[in-house]
């Protein structure tokens, strides 16, 4: 049991993640997990990966470590992620491709608590609404027997789903993330502490992220400020950023199904 600090979504955003870190470590979390997508998007997945392994316990491969290594295509990116992605493939160093191939796809934080990227079973689906919840409550029930709680992330959005199971229907329903939410014995949840990059983001440009104590069954979602314009500011000097031509090139690819 511990008092943990959950980060999602770094996406290559040193300051950040500097200032979730930060946010964490005064709130007393004791213990770090990173539920992956720690490269791609912006200019610093070096200093992030290494800050990543240093500071956290626990870290599972999210779609961009993946793609970004190699391991998956650029099939269901996004132009923009791609464009970055690809900028990311050129950049990432030895050190840090080989902490991210050693990365797991899931773990078991402890007993009953999970941790997945997107899916339980598919890294790249999106948990964006109570049927994606609904299926995926199926698959936590048959491939992690007994789990109560899934953190996940990929969605970018602060959540809590909750889930009720009757014999063998799951009612669902999202739970307000104001102060403690309690994560009740006789239910299972599915948390994403929100994502630490926000450079995609137009309502706010804060970095998201949440503790869990494990002991007291309790979920604290938080956002703090970083410095967003640097983040920007470095991600289109060193090349992340997409420029129109390219955006509608690679749209134009997409459809004709051409690769280059
Ligand atoms: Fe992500
Ligand atoms: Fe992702």
């Amino acid at each position: 049991m511990a008092r943990y600090g959950l980060i999602a979504d770094i996406h290559g955003n040193r300051e950040a993640l500097g200032a979730a870190l930060a946010a964490l470590d005064a709130r007393g979390a004791e213990r770090i997990v990173c539920l992956g997508d720690i490269v791609g998007y912006n200019a610093d997945p070096d200093e992030c990966v290494a800050l990543v392994r240093s500071r956290c316990s626990v870290a599972i491969a999210g779609n961009h470590e993946l793609i970004g290594l190699g391991r998956l295509d650029f099939e269901r990116c996004s132009n923009h992620a791609e464009y970055a992605l690809r900028r990311t493939r050129r950049t990432l160093g030895k050190d840090a491709a080989a902490y991210l191939k050693g990365l797991p796809d899931t773990h078991v934080l402890e007993p009953g608590i999970v941790l997945v990227h997107g899916g339980v079973r598919d890294v790249q689906q999106y948990m964006a609404n109570p049927a994606h919840i609904q299926e995926n409550a199926r698959y936590l029930a048959a491939d992690f027997p007994g789990a109560r709680v899934c953190f996940f992330g990929h969605s970018h959005e602060q959540r809590v789903y909750e889930v009720k199971r009757d014999v063998d229907a799951f009612d669902v329903q999202e739970v307000a993330i104001d102060g403690q939410v309690p994560l009740r014995k006789e239910n299972t949840y599915f948390v994403n502490p929100g994502s630490v990059d926000a450079s995609r983001k137009n309502r706010h440009k804060l970095a998201e992220c949440a503790l869990f104590d494990s002991a007291f069954g309790t979920v604290e979602f938080l956002r703090v400020r970083y410095d967003a314009a640097a983040t920007e500011a470095k991600a289109a000097a060193f090349g992340y950023r997409i420029d129109p031509l390219t955006d509608r090139l690679y749209t134009l690819r997409r459809r004709i199904g051409a690769r280059f």
